[in-house]
């Protein structure tokens, strides 16, 4: 694995499911961590906070609901207050809409704009109030999670899919706009994983099929360590990943 010592990562929807997988993995890589959520689960931000603390990793929890601007410069406020800067920022956190899910002509328009403002002005959100300090210094890491129902038109996947395209092409447009800085911006397709937000999805799916969070990590601690330092712009298939 690549060494993420000294680096502070922010890390939003760490409460459970990837997020949780990725704050672990990144604390075993020697990360200092912020990790977010709403708090849905009063407990389960504090039991990301555990397994980190266990591992050493100086860490920060900052409740906070990604689709709102306040508590967006809050989250940020407190990261660089905290740690006085933050290297890699994993823009994780996601809204699937209404479930069972509907037809886009059965999609209220309200639900519509919660999943576009959680999956894509969150991230745009705090991508610009964090990627200042990062071109101050020349570096840094933003990584945005993204989805196959970006790419294809699944029925039912309408508001979460073209959110999830949305964010892919906010990746090209912020990493464009990067270029040459030293800081650099791609997303990641994680493919299916057993996690909630994939079991409220897919309600009769065989979870045997899907991937553990913890198993498709490295992509991401790739993407987040010096060793991709002149990645930028690119998507990456988890579960495809496998370094040369
Ligand atoms: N699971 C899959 O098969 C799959 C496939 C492709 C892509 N993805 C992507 O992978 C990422 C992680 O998904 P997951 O499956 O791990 O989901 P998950 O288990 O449902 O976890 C989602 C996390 O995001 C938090 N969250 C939700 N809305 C938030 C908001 N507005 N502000 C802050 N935090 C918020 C949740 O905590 P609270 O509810 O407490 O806020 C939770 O910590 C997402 O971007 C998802 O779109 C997942």
């Amino acid at each position: 694995m690549f060494s993420l010592r000294n680096q502070v990562a922010l890390i939003t929807g760490a409460s459970r499911g990837l997020g949780r997988a990725l704050a672990v993995e990144f604390a075993k890589q020697g990360a200092q961590l912020v990790i977010n959520s709403r708090a849905q689960s009063t407990n389960d931000l504090r039991e990301t906070e555990a397994l980190v603390r266990a591992l050493n990793a100086p860490v920060l929890s900052v409740i906070a609901d990604v689709s709102q601007r306040a508590d967006v410069e809050r989250l940020a406020g407190e990261a660089l207050a905290r740690f006085g800067r933050v290297d890699i920022l994993v823009n994780n956190a996601s809204a699937l809409g209404p479930t069972p899910m509907p037809f886009l002509a059965d999609t209220p328009i309200e639900e519509f704009e919660t999943v576009l403002r959680t999956n894509v002005t969150g991230p745009f959100m705090l991508t610009r109030a964090l990627i200042g300090q990062m071109l101050v210094r020349g570096s840094g890491s933003i990584v945005n999670v993204s989805s196959d129902a970006g790419v294809e038109g699944y029925p039912t996947w309408g508001a979460y899919g073209v959110s999830k395209a949305a964010l892919d092409h906010l990746t090209r447009v912020w990493a464009a706009e990067v270029q040459g800085t030293g800081v650099r911006v791609n997303s990641v397709d994680p493919g299916d994983m057993d996690t909630v937000m994939k079991r409220a999805s897919e309600p009769d799916g065989d979870a045997s099929q899907w991937a553990k969070p913890e198993t498709v990590t490295q992509v991401f601690v790739y993407l987040a360590s010096n060793e991709s330092s002149a990645i930028n712009g690119k998507r990456f298939q988890a579960q495809n990943f496998a370094l040369a």
